[in-house]
């Protein structure tokens, strides 16, 4: 593989395309995400919708990670509307597979975090599979704790896997 030369961005809609074809490539390669390629019923209209909660917002992001103009990584943090719940992020991150054990997931956290610092947010929040090592080694790396385990939650060719709940409560500046 040539040298890595990546850019990190925040996404923009006319990446949203892109985007699709990155998740399908994802949904192919990685069986610890939520779904499967087959069940990809993403519309570029709906990621549109998707990427414009994320501009401006201090409380959502999607950031990708760009190499020769193709998708290599995708971090996204979502909140809920309702203002009781708005101050949790939920993380999601997926990197190609070829790409992986390179520190890109690493460097996508590293800028989730310089935003979070001007966000709204006070806490993270992420679900992951028991088994899924190399996430469970990430998030630790970051600070993020076990908080509740979700027996049974993940179901795949008839296996059933627990998901970990794993948190991190922030602490600005000036808290
Ligand atoms: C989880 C995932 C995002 C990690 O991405 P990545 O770019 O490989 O992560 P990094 O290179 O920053 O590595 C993170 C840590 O895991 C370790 N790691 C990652 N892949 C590894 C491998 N194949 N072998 C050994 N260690 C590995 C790294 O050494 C690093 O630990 P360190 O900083 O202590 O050295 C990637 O594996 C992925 O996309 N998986 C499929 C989607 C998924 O499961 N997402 C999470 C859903 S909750």
């Amino acid at each position: 593989m040539k040298n890595l030369n990546y850019t990190i961005k925040q996404t923009e809609i006319k990446d949203a395309n892109a985007i699709i074809d990155y998740l399908y490539t994802i949904a192919g390669e990685s069986n610890t995400i939520t779904f499967s390629q087959s069940e990809m019923t993403l519309t570029v209209e709906k990621e549109i919708e998707f990427i414009k909660t994320t501009i401006n917002s201090k409380n959502n992001l999607m950031l990708i990670a760009k190499q020769n103009n193709e998708i290599i990584s995708l971090l996204t943090v979502f909140s809920s509307s309702k203002p009781r719940l708005s101050h949790v992020g939920e993380i999601g991150i997926s990197v190609l597979k070829k790409y992986w054990n390179k520190g890109i997931a690493s460097n996508m956290f590293n800028e989730m975090f310089k935003w979070v610092e001007n966000s709204n947010l006070s806490k993270l929040s992420l679900r992951v599979r028991e088994d899924n090592i190399y996430a469970i080694k990430l998030y630790k790396k970051y600070g993020f704790e076990q908080e509740g385990l979700l027996k049974n939650d993940f179901l795949l060719n008839n296996k059933y896997y627990n998901n970990i709940i794993m948190e991190k409560i922030l602490n600005k500046k000036g808290e």
